[in-house]
């Protein structure tokens, strides 16, 4: 009872402390800040059930769950922006529903179905209406889809039973430079993904895996990691959570590869490049073309781009030096003002990209 009382005038005490937002719109970091809801779906006896909007901000969870012990975790990451005309627009919902399902089958997990899916994207944005940072502020609303196994289980089996739950939270851009030139390193002693593992699937085991290189790369004073194809290690894959490109010959080229994450940004982009007439190539790009590269970017939803200055081979010793002024390069530039322009409806969405959330 007295546990019970507590946990009410606690939900109480952080209801009224949220009335007021008083949010620093501009200088929001890329992190967690808790908003008024949260929705949650359970997958049991073979199907989904019903929405259930939630204030809480923690689950109960058996202590034998699948997720916990064998990793049957995977999500997602989109974004809500409020734009020039004050609309809220979800850029390119359709494809995470698509991708989370992709995952879901890769993991031996229920599938969302993309109806639920766009659903509950729709309906937790509007719940936290009052989260969506103005537009002109740099900031967005960061949309979590996350699935986990739920069936307790000491074996390795695949659960039973699932639980779809999207939360949000209001961010500033990932990379704390900004659009701003950035240097990566490549260090073969670290492999995140195998060949032909999951690195094609949005699953937390992925990102465990890349902590160890990541945290190296960040004391040694680099942005990120990028990742060769654990194979041969001959060819780029990816640069931490995004993809990598690079401008070479005024064509824009980006890794084919198994592993890794087919990104919805990138793929946009590539869209992009071809309404703008820029050759797009998307093939094995071997580490020395680096050399021939007049800009280079990773591209994700965080930081939709963030340009590449120098990339280090630190097992060589050889350093790529891409924007030796210290300036992201034109093509890169154009690209990503014309992808914020779209999200934020300065510019017609000529592809249908973004769903606008009525009403809020
Ligand atoms: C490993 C990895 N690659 C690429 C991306 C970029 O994908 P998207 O553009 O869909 O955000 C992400 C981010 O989600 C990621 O975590």
């Amino acid at each position: 009872m007295q546990r019970f009382c507590k946990t009410v005038l606690q939900n109480i005490a952080t209801k009224i402390m949220k009335e007021d937002l008083n949010l620093d719109w501009a200088n929001l970091p890329f992190g967690y800040v808790p908003t008024d809801y949260n929705v949650r779906c359970y997958y049991r006896d073979g199907k989904w059930g019903d929405i259930e909007v939630s204030t809480s901000e923690t689950i109960d969870l058996h202590i034998a769950a699948t997720s916990l012990h064998y990793g049957q975790e995977i999500f997602e990451g989109l974004k809500a922006f409020r734009g020039r005309d004050g609309k809220v627009r979800v850029f390119r919902m359709e494809e995470n529903a698509r991708r989370i399902r992709n995952s879901a089958e890769g993991l031996c997990m229920a599938p969302i179905p993309e109806e639920l899916f766009c659903e509950m994207v729709k309906k937790v944005v509007s719940l936290n209406a009052r989260y969506i940072p103005p537009y002109g502020s740099g900031a967005s609303l960061y949309i979590r889809p996350l699935e986990i196994g739920i069936t307790p289980s000491v074996g390795v089996r695949s659960s039973s039973e699932y639980v779809f739950i999207i939360l949000v939270s209001p961010v500033g851009p990932y990379f704390k430079e900004g659009f701003k030139p950035t240097n990566i390193c490549i260090m073969r002693q670290y492999d995140r993904v195998a060949p032909k593992g999951t690195g094609r699937f949005k699953t937390g085991g992925n990102y465990a895996a890349s902590m160890k290189s990541g945290n190296h790369a960040h004391e040694l004073g680099y942005s990120a990691v990028l990742y060769l194809d654990p194979r041969e290690k001959k060819y780029l894959d990816e640069c931490g959570p995004a993809n990598f490109f690079a401008i070479k010959d005024g064509r824009y080229i980006t890794p084919a590869s198994e592993s890794i994450l087919p990104s919805v940004t990138n793929k946009s982009i590539m869209q992009l490049c071809r309404d703008l007439d820029i050759p797009v190539e998307e093939r094995h790009i071997t580490v020395d073309e680096l050399e021939e590269a007049s800009e280079a970017g990773a591209c994700g939803t965080a930081a939709v781009i963030s340009p590449v200055a120098e990339v280090d081979d630190l097992d060589t010793g050889k350093k790529y030096v891409i924007a030796s002024n210290g300036e992201p390069g034109p093509i890169s530039t154009r690209l990503y003002n014309k992808l914020r322009a779209i999200q934020l409806g300065e510019e017609e969405d000529t592809h249908g990209w973004n769903t606008i959330i009525e009403g809020i």
